[in-house]
């Protein structure tokens, strides 16, 4: 990004920072704790594993360091009070990783939803189904082991369904009452990696549909949706995205023009939903550089944690991989 300097990068794997020491970042360290005290930042990016987020977030905000977290903010909500409160006490911005919401057609649903265009929203329907970890990459690339940890309370909602519980109650009010919830392990893995979720949002009834199970042939296809039905309209997101295709060519040539040019490249804009990631940045850097407010909090984010917990204290026990034994 123009007028960014990144100025260090703190990975325990000597094989992440030699990558990034191929982008062009100087200087490295292995502990992240020696980046923060040794280095004059305006701001740390924080993607490590969801179970360091709380320590690594809280020694930022020690420092004085601004801070981007990926999702989730913490794995309980408890974490996420305790991160709450070390943000106002020491004054420092967090945004936390919610790129959903930068997506075009979310943008518009939001929009419309906040005009009253489709009326009084009655039913809602959020969709994420993909292959999770499975080879997310164009390049076969090992799964890394904490998707694996036995001690989660929780994955494939944690992880994929967390964004459709965000941008439920990004879109609706008041907080979202589950209903059911009922969980599978298509995979067999430690923890559920499918979910079907009802839900109310005051008066909008709400589907969610969340899965790790399907890998669609073409890399391009990005199985997400929403479907909101109101008083006066419906609307699909899939209405409001643009062919993979054409997307894919138009970025394509941009970035031609940017290697002709000798501008740095954009190679996550080839999808259309990749191009959130920048979008958020985008707007963390801006609200660091303007003094603003961040639009995801660690509020937005303890609330989402909070119905996480809902969603998984409403599952059958039999269901539920955590305290259920699958050998017994
Ligand atoms: N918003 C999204 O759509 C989205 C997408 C992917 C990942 N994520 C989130 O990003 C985070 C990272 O996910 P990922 O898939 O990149 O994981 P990853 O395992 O590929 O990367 C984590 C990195 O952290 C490093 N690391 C682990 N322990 C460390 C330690 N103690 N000190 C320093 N470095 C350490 C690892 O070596 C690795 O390079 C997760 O919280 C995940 O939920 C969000």
């Amino acid at each position: 990004m123009k007028d960014v300097d990144l100025v260090a990068v703190a990975d325990q794997s000597p094989a992440a920072l030699r990558y990034a020491k191929a982008f062009g970042v100087t200087k490295h360290y292995q502990d992240y704790e020696k980046l923060f005290s040794s280095e004059d930042l305006d701001a740390a990016i924080i993607a490590l594993p969801n179970s360091l987020h709380t320590d690594c977030v809280l020694s930022a905000a020690e420092m004085g360091i601004n801070v981007f977290v990926e999702k989730p903010l913490a794995e309980r909500s408890q974490e996420c009070e305790q991160i709450k409160f070390a943000v106002q006490n020491k004054g420092i911005k967090l945004m936390v990783g919610h790129n959903f919401r930068f997506h075009d057609c979310i943008l518009k649903l939001k929009e419309w939803i906040q005009e009253g265009v489709l009326g009084d929203i009655k039913l809602a329907t959020f969709e994420y189904v993909i292959n999770g970890p499975f080879s997310v990459s164009l390049l076969p690339a090992p799964i890394p082991e904490w998707f694996f940890a036995k001690d989660k309370i929780s994955m494939g909602i944690m992880d994929s369904g967390y964004h459709l519980v965000d941008l439920q109650r990004w879109f609706f009010e008041p907080e979202p009452t589950i209903l059911l919830s009922r969980f599978s392990d298509v995979y067999n893995l430690p923890y559920e990696d499918s979910a079907t979720i009802i839900s109310e949002s005051g008066e909008t009834r709400c589907v969610t549909n969340v899965g790790w199970f399907c890998r669609p042939p073409d890399p391009l296809k990005f199985n997400f949706r929403v479907i909101l039905h109101g008083t006066a309209g419906f609307v699909s997101t899939d209405e409001l995205t643009p062919n993979r295709y054409l997307h894919a060519v138009k970025e394509g040539s941009k970035n031609i023009a940017r290697r002709l040019s000798h501008r740095r490249i954009r190679p996550l804009e080839y999808t259309y939903w990749q191009a959130s990631y920048y979008r958020e940045q985008a707007t963390f850097l801006d609200c660091i550089r303007n003094d603003e407010m961040v639009p995801v909090t660690a509020e937005d984010a303890l609330k989402v944690a909070r119905t996480i917990e809902q969603i998984m204290a409403k599952v059958p026990q039999r269901e539920n991989p955590n305290v259920y034994s699958k050998s017994s």
